[in-house]
């Protein structure tokens, strides 16, 4: 009943009444644009101590959310109360010279403790996003708080890795890289995603300055790999690249292609379409760079003392069931584990490149590169 009451209420509601309050909006907007213009022009008044031309300021805002006009008046009134706006527009917009603006903005506004804040509690997408902004602002604070990223492990590795390509797009960020790699502080784990992101600058001074830091590891006949952008650029054999595969790289081990090898890591009969010749080398140089999403290593402890690692393929309230490198399954009642946990490092061993010649790693890249989706 009241459902129908309300509803003829609103059908019902005159023309004229709702005419008079757009033009009542219409009138409030063209109020508050003045106040605001006002504002701008008397520099003296500050809105953020005064609740009405506050809600004034606030309300205008709204009528130019997320342009640049937007951010221009929040910066000439220095309007703290849409700091948290900004924040949001900043991080939605990151990969945008609005959303730049934005961070700058903010950073003159209020400081980098909301973004900060982001970078300790935020999802990894906002981590990331806060992380590619810091980058292109590029300033020392920025610059520091990037070079924290990267020295701590606390960070998830694509958090760290996006830090290392955002530090490389500044001056002041390509200083904070090259003082970590002199001082010997650079973690090993980024070595060689940080060689692959050097590669794609077109800045050569600073490339040869930190080439000697970045040396790609030694294959088998003791010989550091040729720099990546050689690697890049070489060409191998694919029938030299499968025996690799199937022999001396050991990689069938732990994957398949078509019918060969062992299920450990992912199934790589169509992982050409999935990587690039670079992703491709950062992968088996350096495999704990990005664990690909369902092949993290889990690492349990069972109340007899005996350890068991391996890639959590299933797990039920009484059981979990885990594949070690060698591609057993154990199932392990839950009631025999006193600990597991998630690794930060790949099951797939890092050095395998210490098997081959650079030129038989070449040809594993070639190989595994023509493997394609086949077209449907
Ligand atoms: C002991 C087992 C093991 C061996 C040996 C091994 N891998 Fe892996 N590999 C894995 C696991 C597990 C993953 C998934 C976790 C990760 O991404 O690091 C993986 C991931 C990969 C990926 C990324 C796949 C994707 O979908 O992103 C590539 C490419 C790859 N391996 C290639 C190789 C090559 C080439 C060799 C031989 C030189 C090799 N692997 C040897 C276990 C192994």
């Amino acid at each position: 009943m009241l459902h129908s009451i309300v509803f003829l209420c609103c059908v019902s509601l005159p023309f004229s009444l709702l005419r008079s309050q757009e033009l009542a909006d219409d009138a409030q907007r063209a109020k508050d644009t003045r106040t605001v213009e006002t504002l701008l022009r008397l520099k003296s008044i500050d809105p953020n101590t005064n609740p009405k031309l506050s809600s004034a300021v606030s309300r205008y805002l709204k009528t130019v959310e997320g342009t640049d006009r937007y951010l221009d008046v929040v910066e000439q009134l220095k309007f703290k109360a849409a700091a948290e706006g900004i924040c949001e527009l900043a991080i939605e917009q990151f990969a945008t010279p609005l959303g730049v603006q934005a961070t700058r903005v903010l950073l003159k506004l209020d400081g980098s403790s909301r973004f900060l804040e982001v970078l300790e509690t935020g999802s990894t997408e906002e981590k990331v996003a806060v992380v590619h902004l810091f980058g292109s602002v590029g300033n020392r604070l920025c610059c520091e708080t990037l070079a924290e990223i990267i020295m701590s492990d606390k960070s998830a590795p694509v958090v760290r890795q996006a830090a290392v390509a955002a530090l490389l797009k500044s001056p002041p960020g390509k200083e904070v890289i090259e003082e970590a790699l002199e001082s010997d502080n650079f973690p090993a784990t980024l070595r060689i995603t940080t060689a692959a992101a050097v590669t794609q600058l077109s800045d050569t001074a600073f490339k040869n300055s930190v080439a000697k830091y970045l040396k790609l590891p030694e294959t088998a006949d003791a010989q550091p790999l040729p720099p990546l952008e050689e690697l890049m650029t070489a060409r191998g054999n694919l029938e030299l690249g499968e025996k690799m595969f199937l022999e001396k790289g050991t990689c069938s081990k732990c994957h398949v292609i078509g019918t060969e090898g062992k299920e450990v890591g992912p199934n790589l009969s169509e992982i050409g379409s999935k990587l690039s010749r670079e992703a491709m080398y950062v992968s088996i140089l350096d495999p704990s760079a990005a664990v690909s999403h369902n092949f993290e290593t889990y690492y349990a402890e069972l109340f007899d003392g005996e350890v068991v690692t391996g890639i959590l393929t299933s797990e039920s309230p009484d059981e979990v069931t885990i594949k070690t490198a060698d591609a057993v399954l154990r199932k392990l009642p839950r009631d025999d584990i006193d600990l597991i946990e998630k690794q930060k490092l790949s099951l797939m061993p890092e050095g395998l490149q210490k098997n081959m010649t650079a030129d038989e790693l070449i040809s594993l890249v070639e190989y595994l590169l023509t493997l394609k989706k086949k077209p449907e």
